[in-house]
């Protein structure tokens, strides 16, 4: 029997990690600069934290969840988001009385949810995900949904929409509840059994229903925005009034519900149209989430955040033919000639290796001219060349593979002349 790769899942291949680890890079370089710090929490959680969180009347805790009893006996399930972590990580270490506030976290990790896996929807996944924990202004709705925005822009993506709701207050929310349970309650009959069981214990699930959601009740369900009290609707007209300070256009979808419960007021995802992009355009969501820190057994907090998908991510860069400029490519590559040069050979790419360069050299036994190849194959930036005679005087010959020239170095000042002349070419330190 053959041993396959689990359904849903991917290995990423060297050519491909170069374009995560730029990614990454860039998550990195993006929330030091809005002061995010980055926590890691584990992989697997207690199940409750998800059914608490994400709500257990969610196709995500329903059909979703990698649930297991490990050999104590104890129920887990391998995370299939990070704000239930990131928000028990809160609690446990009581972050909300940490000296500077909000609280400002970011993680980039794998999540899992057992899906129907299709382009863009993976059971094994990568989100990037921010968490702004300990203030209720609606700038930090603003500064999340900017952050989010920045990313994608300094990736190189285009058409992106971002689409804004609000859910209200827990005032405005139980309004708009009963508004739903009215609506739908005489015709319920027609909907799936999901949402049979959804009415009473969560409608606003309803909206969200795959299997339903070309029902004509659907469409003319009552909409949020119609029942916001005045707070919440004055908390989202600053959250937009923001928005549009920061150059940042939206559109408003009163439809705009999420798959999660833990949210409230300010709710949001980016799209991106396009062709060749698929059915999923949905590349981020994430929203606000007041009572979740409660929920989960701290003090009352608010909080805010959003997560996105590297993989949806990539498909959106390639679909847009956006090439990232990854480096590749050796500094050097060592060619050796003779059974004393090669001796020397280690220890030489050691020394460049110590000094900060990308070498490498033969370990196959090749001549003198399969190892030239191997250096222009790994597209390396110099050869360096040692013969015996060349061991014998404590020099290598230095060729610059994308002219041709040719130098003559001492060993000792290998290293330094080659950090010198690639600083030069290429305009940047090493
Ligand atoms: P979510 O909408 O469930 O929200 O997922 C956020 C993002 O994760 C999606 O927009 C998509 O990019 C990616 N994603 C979700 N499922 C898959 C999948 N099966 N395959 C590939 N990518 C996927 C959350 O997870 C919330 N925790 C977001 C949040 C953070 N809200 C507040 N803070």
């Amino acid at each position: 029997m053959n041993i396959t790769i689990p359904r849903g899942t991917q290995d990423i291949l060297p050519g491909e990690s170069a374009k995560w680890q730029y990614i990454e890079a860039k998550a990195h370089d993006l929330c030091r600069r809005y002061n995010y710090q980055e926590i890691r929490t584990p992989i697997f959680e207690q199940t409750e934290l998800f059914s608490r969180s994400v709500g257990d009347t969610t196709d995500i805790v329903q059909k979703e969840m990698y649930t297991f009893e490990d050999r104590g006996g104890r129920n887990l399930t391998l995370r299939p988001e990070g704000t239930a972590s990131t928000v028990r990580s809160f609690v446990d270490e009581k972050m909300h009385g940490w000296a500077n506030q909000p609280v400002k976290l970011y993680y980039i990790g794998p999540m899992f949810r057992y899906e129907r896996p299709q382009s863009g929807r993976m059971r094994q996944f990568v989100q990037f995900g921010v968490e702004a924990m300990g203030s209720a202004d609606p700038a930090v709705d603003a500064e999340v949904i900017g952050l989010a925005m920045d990313f994608y822009k300094e990736l190189g993506l285009k058409g992106l929409k971002l689409v804004i709701n609000s859910l209200g207050d827990k005032e405005s929310r139980t309004a708009h509840r009963n508004a739903l349970v009215n609506h739908f309650k005489p015709r319920i009959g027609e909907f799936c059994s999901d949402c049979q069981e959804r009415l009473e214990k969560n409608p606003l699930r309803i909206l969200d229903c795959k299997q339903d959601a070309e029902h004509e009740l659907m469409a003319s369900a009552p909409s949020i925005l119609d029942y916001l009290n005045a707070e919440s609707r004055q908390y989202f007209e600053d959250v937009k009034t923001f928005l549009t300070a920061m150059d940042i256009p939206y559109e408003v979808d009163p439809g705009l519900v999420r798959g999660l419960d833990y949210y409230n007021n300010t709710a949001f995802e980016i799209m991106i149209d396009g062709e060749g992009f698929g059915a999923i355009t949905t590349l981020m969501g994430g929203g606000r989430y007041n009572g979740l820190v409660e929920e989960i057994g701290g003090p009352e907090t608010p909080g805010i955040g959003f997560a996105l998908s590297i993989e949806r991510l990539l498909m959106a860069l390639d679909s847009q033919g956006v090439t990232l400029p990854v480096e590749t490519g050796l500094d050097a590559y060592l060619v050796t000639m003779g059974d004393e040069a090669k001796k020397a050979g280690p220890r030489i790419l050691h020394e460049l290796r110590a000094a900060g360069l990308s070498v490498d050299g033969d370990y196959m036994g090749k001549k003198m001219k399969a190892q030239m190849k191997s250096a222009s194959r790994q597209n390396a930036a110099y050869a360096v060349i040692l013969g015996e005679e060349e061991l014998a005087k404590g020099t290598a010959v230095v060729k610059k593979m994308a002219d041709g020239t040719q130098e003559e170095w001492t060993l000792e000042e290998l290293a330094a002349n080659l950090k010198k002349h690639l600083e030069k070419e290429k305009g940047v330190s090493r």
